[in-house]
């Protein structure tokens, strides 16, 4: 499957559009979490974990499982493919893990938000919840690595890759 130029450039667009949001999307999650590391104030802090729900689940959610798909879209789309070369491979591999681990942290976050909701929560079990920094922090350095390792392209097959270029050549070399 090869995707036309036009389609390249709205596929390429959107990709950038998803997963430099997503980026995006966790510096705006930063300060709550960080409130949440360094706030005692009930009130601040049932505020704070209500904000990290929302931004997770309906902004951060979306925008990894569509930096994902548009990958795989644009990369299958392309003479790039999907294993032909390290640096989209281990893309794939990075934003997938990155990806399963956002979907699990955010059923913890949703957990919290729910006893920040509940009136009936105490300050010492608002202050019993744990933040999530290590989670947004080490996430967004993963990102900032793919982010650099996708606009420098560094060089290099995978195996597959060396077998799919030299059947190419072989063919080229039969016309
Ligand atoms: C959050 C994760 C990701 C970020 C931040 C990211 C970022 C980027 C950026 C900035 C570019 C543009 C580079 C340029 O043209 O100079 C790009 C292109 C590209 N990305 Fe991603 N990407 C992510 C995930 C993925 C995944 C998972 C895959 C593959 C499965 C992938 C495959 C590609 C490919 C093949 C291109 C080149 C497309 C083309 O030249 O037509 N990316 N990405």
């Amino acid at each position: 499957m090869r995707l036309a130029p036009g389609q390249r450039r709205a596929v390429l667009a959107t990709h950038l559009a998803l997963s430099v949001g997503w980026v995006g999307a966790i510096l705006a999650y930063l300060p709550f979490d960080l409130v949440t590391a360094t706030s005692d104030e009930p009130a601040t802090l049932r505020a704070a974990y209500a904000a990290m729900s929302l931004i997770a689940g309906a902004v951060i959610r979306p925008l990894a499982i569509g930096a994902l798909l548009t990958g795989i879209l644009v990369s299958l789309g392309t003479t790039w493919g999907l294993v032909r070369h390290w640096w989209v491979a281990i893309s794939l591999v990075m934003t997938a893990l990155a990806t399963i681990v956002l979907l699990i942290e955010i059923q913890t976050i949703e957990a919290y938000a729910a006893v920040a909701a509940d009136p009936a929560a105490t300050a010492d079990r608002l202050q019993g919840l744990d933040s999530t920094l290590l989670h947004s922090v080490g996430g967004l350095l993963v990102l900032l690595v793919i982010l650099v390792m996708n606009v420098h392209k560094p060089r290099g097959l995978t195996p597959y890759g060396w077998r799919m270029q030299r059947r190419a050549a072989e063919t080229l070399r039969q016309r």
